[in-house]
């Protein structure tokens, strides 16, 4: 909002259609983050906004409605996202954390958000998205759009991605196991 970056404003519209939507919005702010075609600094504000905000209003919104009722969408699939949901969060953290945005750190964790971004959003249309298109109908997708965006946006403007308030998610997830596999180790994987 602060940013001078377009977040993005729906108000209306059926709530699949409005998600996907975000999530070229998040496909784009990733690429100019890694890209640099727009200060760094502003950039991964404006996508912390966008990433929290989208998500919390989909965990308290959109995954129990979906649930209750498409037959595909099961409460391990509801589970997972979630799961998904924290470990992008907490790899968002580690962007905001960082002082410098021209550093090796800064790079390294841009790309593990990037990569864990793009397999939530991968999966989340193929086993939330699509079925749901089928199984739920227009009239509770148009009413769900209304609601997810209007939580959507009062998030963004109490500025939701605040590293304050990012590392309270990130606490909370781990609190409730969300996080259980993880490792604090910095780089590359090692066997
Ligand atoms: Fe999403
Ligand atoms: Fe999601």
């Amino acid at each position: 909002m602060t940013t001078g970056i377009d977040t993005g404003r729906p108000t209306s519209g059926d709530v699949l259609d409005l998600i996907a939507d975000d999530h070229r919005r998040f496909e784009l702010l990733l690429a100019q983050l890694r890209l640099g075609t727009a200060d760094r600094d502003t950039v991964r504000r404006a996508f912390a906004d966008v990433l929290i905000a989208h998500g919390e209003a989909e965990e308290e919104l959109v995954y129990p409605v979906l649930r209750r009722k498409a037959e595909d969408i099961d409460g391990e699939t509801v589970e997972h996202g979630e799961e998904e949901h924290a470990e992008g969060n907490e790899a968002l953290l580690k962007v905001l954390e960082l002082k410098g945005t021209d550093t090796q750190a800064f790079t390294d964790a841009v790309e593990e958000l990037s990569n864990l971004i793009a397999h939530h959003i991968a999966e989340e249309e193929l086993t939330i998205i699509e079925p749901a298109r089928t199984e739920v109908s227009a009239k509770v997708r148009f009413d769900l759009g209304a609601k997810w965006a209007a939580r959507r946006n009062e998030l963004i403007d109490q500025g939701c991605g605040s590293v304050e308030n990012v590392r309270r998610i990130v606490e909370q997830a781990r609190a409730e196991g969300l996080l259980d596999d993880d490792d604090e180790d910095e780089g590359d994987d090692e066997e």
